[in-house]
């Protein structure tokens, strides 16, 4: 049984999509911890409801972002995690708390990497006139949106839609991706091999 840490910073969709897939088809998993760098994050109220163990740790209260991150890694560590995964969780990381989780963090980012990293994606996909825009999900590297794809997920953009529309459209999409990668890591489907992640197919004996 694999202990999942997801950090959140709001919402918490993708966090309650995991949530629900991993107890609908039984992974070989839980969710052992909800974590927040914000205390009014809407998502912990979801998990606290569900009797997952909750925690915030508030990078205002720490001077730098090495304090920051060091605390944050001592609460989930406090988890025993073997995935620790980022569902909106808006706070760059230091490449120490990166390396200390390096092959056991995932991202999901809302573009079709490398197209688009950093913020305000859908408005840069509008700007950049593409005709599909997507979600991704990958391991964390120190290089910011960067790191070994798992999977990623596609829309068409279509004409009139909005930096919201295109993110609400994107957003079903992405509580179907994370679920799936997630499952991936832990029915320990995933290599990373040169740089990229290798899928390997279901009871492949
Ligand atoms: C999601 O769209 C996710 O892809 C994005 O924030 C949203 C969080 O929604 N993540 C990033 O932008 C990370 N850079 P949620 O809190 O409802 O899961």
């Amino acid at each position: 049984m694999k202990n999942i840490v997801i950090l959140i910073s709001g919402r918490g969709s993708n966090m309650e999509a995991v949530v629900r897939a991993c107890a609908a088809e039984q992974w070989p998993a839980r969710v052992a911890a909800v974590i927040s760098n914000k205390a009014d994050a809407k998502g912990l109220e979801f998990a606290k409801a569900h009797g997952i163990p909750t925690a915030v740790v508030s990078n205002k209260d720490y001077p730098t972002r090495d304090a920051f991150d060091a605390a944050l890694q001592q609460v989930i560590d406090g988890f025993a995690p073997d995935l620790v995964v980022l569902a909106g969780f808006m706070r760059i990381l230091t490449a120490t708390f990166v390396e200390h989780y390096a092959g056991r963090l995932l991202n999901i980012h809302p573009s079709l990497l490398p197209l688009f990293p950093g913020l305000d994606t859908h408005r840069q996909a509008l700007d950049a006139g593409v005709l599909e825009h997507g979600a991704t999900v990958h391991f964390v590297t120190a290089q910011l949106d960067h790191g070994p794809v798992v999977a990623q997920a596609r829309i068409d953009v279509r004409p009139g839609d909005t930096p919201d529309t295109l993110a609400a459209r994107l957003l079903s999409e992405e509580h179907k991706l994370y679920p799936y990668a997630v499952r991936l890591f832990v029915e320990d489907r995933l290599s990373i091999v040169d740089d990229g992640v290798v899928i390997a197919e279901a009871n492949k004996i």
